[in-house]
């Protein structure tokens, strides 16, 4: 453990993710922050469902959760020949893959799993464990390489803005722009933090402000609707958010409101970093136009806590997820290196590999 880990460990308390030998223990997203309460998947189905339902979320989590779930799945499977393992596991893991569609890291977890079973022999069994473990261990550290490199970037007394949630809820502890946020707190580079409610499942309002203050961070609220005027006041210098899919030519995947955040802090002068793991980097999606975009209930939006707020009749859209051109982001932070004004020769250069 380095110098700097030890800072970090104390600003680093949440973990929604607990195996524990018999079941995948996920802190329940959809209560917080006022009930902590964990739900036990014990099947891949109800992990499946779980991811589908955002009990666990946040693109790193759901693929450390999916892995997981196939780890249960061939809790049921008697069998020594991990061929066999893995052709009856395909349905499972189809599943699994269909729960949430724009977060790459789904898929990517699922075809490492895929992966150890075609190597594996008659321990397939603990060979899946060991991977699962692998897969979340490996994206801790991912999150405070990524901590570390992306603070540098943030001159000492900056503003920051984020959006969403991207921290130890969202990944296996941490955070992707969290941990940035997270490191340069401790650096005492970042002077002021401020948070998007983010509509409508308010992830920035009910996670983000919680996960903060469980570590002592200090974070001002606002409605999304504010972040132009902020910028406009000169209270922030970066906007420092997460990815759900970064494609071959840096354009990314966010959560909703990320476009408008890039396109407004390009007006301001404000940089736009983007921190995620290699895992979330898809070179195989050439451009941002390709990728799906998740649609949810339009009843996130037209009910409060279960009460219909919105006149009867009146129809809404509600994609979650939208995408930010690459001419629009400053900074790609990942444990692999910084691309600096991404785009599709640089991006080769870090991840032509995968
Ligand atoms: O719908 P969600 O809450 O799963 O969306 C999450 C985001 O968009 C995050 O910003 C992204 O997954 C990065 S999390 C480290």
């Amino acid at each position: 453990m380095t110098e700097a880990d030890f800072v970090y460990d104390r600003y680093d308390h949440v973990r929604p993710i607990r195996w524990t030998g018999e079941a995948l223990e996920l802190l329940d997203q959809r209560v917080l922050p006022f009930t902590l309460v964990h739900e036990a998947c014990r099947s891949s189905e109800e992990v499946a469902d779980a991811i589908r339902a955002l009990v666990v979320r946040g693109a790193p989590a759901i693929g450390i959760a999916a892995a997981w779930g196939v780890v249960l799945a061939g809790r049921g499977l008697e069998t020594n020949d991990s061929a066999e393992a893995l052709r009856r596991l395909e349905p499972a893991i189809q599943r699994l893959h269909a729960a949430r569609p724009t977060a790459v890291n789904l898929a990517w977890a699922l075809a490492r799993m895929r992966g150890v079973l075609a190597r594996s022999g008659a321990d397939w069994c603990e060979a899946l464990e060991r991977e699962a473990r692998a897969i979340e261990t490996e994206d801790l550290a991912a999150n405070r390489a990524m901590g570390r490199a992306g603070a540098a970037l943030i001159e000492p007394g900056s503003g920051v803005l984020t959006h969403c949630n991207t921290g130890s809820l969202a990944t296996a502890g941490f955070g992707t722009a969290l941990g940035v946020i997270r490191a340069g707190v401790a650096e005492q580079r970042i002077g002021r933090v401020f948070a998007t409610e983010t509509r409508p499942w308010n992830q920035g309002a009910r996670l983000t402000a919680w996960e903060l203050s469980q570590d002592g961070i200090d974070a001002t609220l606002i409605v999304d609707s504010a972040a132009a005027h902020l910028m406009k006041t000169g209270q922030v210098q970066w906007i420092v958010v997460g990815a759900d899919r970064i494609c071959a030519n840096g354009d990314t995947a966010n959560k909703i409101g990320t476009y408008q955040l890039a396109i407004a802090a390009r007006h301001h002068g404000v940089k736009f970093m983007v921190v995620a793991p290699s895992s979330t980097v898809d070179m195989a999606t050439a451009a941002g136009d390709a990728i799906e975009i998740e649609q949810r209930d339009p009843a996130e939006l037209l009910a409060f806590r279960g009460k219909r707020v919105v006149a009867e009749g009146v129809r809404a859209w509600n994609p979650v997820f939208d995408v930010t051109p690459h001419a629009l982001i400053d900074a790609i932070v990942t444990e692999k290196g910084v691309v600096l004004q991404p785009g599709a020769d640089k991006m080769r250069a870090l991840f032509a590999a995968q």
